[in-house]
């Protein structure tokens, strides 16, 4: 099977990296890639916004299936134009990829399904946001309400920041969504889904916040990692049954059926799961994290994910141990970063590690230079979290970035024993 993936992130260098250990994979080709997967796959330029772009490259390369990365493209309907072309495709219609696209779309599906979720109002007249702000908090959950990356969301107890944050959104344009705060420790579980046929991979925890214990702004995510020892074992199927599986019920009720990766964005709270974000893709940093666990053939599964075959194909296995991300951001990020400098010390090849570029270009002298605001992730495995832990560190305090900074703790909450399912009030 040939497989073209559309994307440039970490998170589509381990799409590349699990579908190379795929036998069945006999070719990867990725667009625009980066540097990093150069060694993996045969890179091509293209725009993955551009249908009419990705239809002819995934033509021209004979690509069996095509595997689409990012939200914007999906939003915007390439997983119907590649399907149109009679080319397999993982990833969403961009009806129904309005789970991520349209907050309001989502909250009605959940509504629709039985599915706990935050209580939210869309704001979109300044004059409404101090009425509606009394409304809401502390602590009060600031989003932007279109697709931002996860830097559109502010969380806070400090009702001016709240403010300050809803007014600049409203002078962008950008309407404002405020949700009422969902308490306890956050889960991403990634699902396959094909219609009604549901498939859970490992659950995993990103690191969202910029700094050490969980403070400063929010970024497109910082660090993650993968299982989670603190997590009740029956907590995966109640999310499948209870959470899961209604909401792919209703979009094939509506007519909208979901085929590809959705990604519930979850926090575990006294009265159990509670939905904060659904995502049609796979996350990032923690895909890169479940990935390095994966036992199972990536290719294959995709491929079944997308001929509506999921049902008839065999359940992932996963190796033992854990796996832990360690993002290596540029000088200011989540602000404007600073880019074009040279970065070292990505070479080698300790063993259970990965370094997974994010950001990166390369200088017509080969030089490697930081190239965004997330530049490098670091994927380590080991017997346990800490052992994970280990390896990722001391493979990234390798890496010579000036400027550049990345957070210390990933996984370190977990490891201590540090997370707990906050307990229901009586
Ligand atoms: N891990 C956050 C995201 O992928 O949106």
């Amino acid at each position: 099977m040939r497989v073209l993936v559309i994307g440039s992130g970490a998170r589509e260098h381990a799409l590349v990296l699990a579908l190379r250990r795929d036998p069945g994979v006999s070719a990867v080709v990725a667009a625009p890639g980066n540097p990093g997967m150069a060694q993996q796959a045969q890179l091509r330029a293209v725009d993955p916004c551009s249908a009419e772009a990705v239809v002819a490259l995934a033509t021209e390369v004979a690509a069996d299936l095509v595997v689409i990365g990012p939200e914007v493209p999906l939003v915007l309907g390439i997983a119907d134009a590649v399907r149109a072309a009679g080319i397999a495709c993982f990833g969403p219609s961009a009806a129904a990829a309005r789970i991520e696209g349209s907050k309001a779309f989502a909250k009605d599906v959940m509504a629709a399904a039985g599915v706990r979720t935050a209580h939210s109002e869309v704001v979109d007249h300044p004059g409404e946001l101090d009425a509606a702000l009394d409304r809401f908090g502390p602590t009060w959950v600031v989003k932007d309400d279109g697709l931002a990356a996860g830097k559109g969301v502010v969380v806070t107890t400090d009702r001016l920041a709240a403010r300050d944050h809803g007014a600049e959104l409203l002078e962008q344009g950008h309407p404002v969504l405020l949700e009422s705060f969902l308490d306890g420790p956050e889960v991403s579980l990634f699902c396959l889904v094909d219609g009604e046929t549901v498939v859970p991979l490992l659950p995993a925890q990103d690191h969202k916040r910029v700094g050490n214990g969980d403070t400063g702004p929010n970024t497109g995510g910082m660090g993650a990692y993968t299982p989670l020892p603190w997590l009740p074992p029956e907590t995966v199927t109640e999310v499948v049954d209870g959470v899961v599986k209604p909401v792919a019920a209703e979009m094939v009720r509506r007519g909208v059926p979901f085929s590809g990766l959705l990604y519930a964005g979850l926090a575990i709270g006294p009265a159990g799961p509670a939905v904060v974000e659904f995502n049609c893709r796979f996350g990032d940093p923690e895909t890169q994290a479940v990935l390095a666990l994966l036992d199972s053939p990536l290719g294959a599964l995709l491929h079944a994910t997308a001929t509506g075959a999921l049902a008839q194909a065999e359940a992932p296995r996963w190796q033992d141990g854990a796996a832990v991300t360690v993002v290596l951001a540029a000088e200011n990020y989540p602000g404007r970063p600073r880019t074009g400098d040279v970065i070292t010390g990505t070479e080698g090849a300790e063993p259970n590690t990965e370094v997974l570029h994010a950001g990166t270009s390369l200088r017509a002298d080969g030089a490697l230079l930081s190239g965004g605001g997330r530049v490098l992730n670091v994927v380590a495995t080991g017997a346990d979290l800490a052992a994970a832990r280990d390896r990722a560190y001391a493979r990234i305090a390798a890496i010579k970035l000036p400027g550049s900074h990345y957070r210390t703790d990933i996984a370190l909450a977990a490891v201590e024993g540090r997370i707990s399912i906050p307990a229901a009030h009586v």
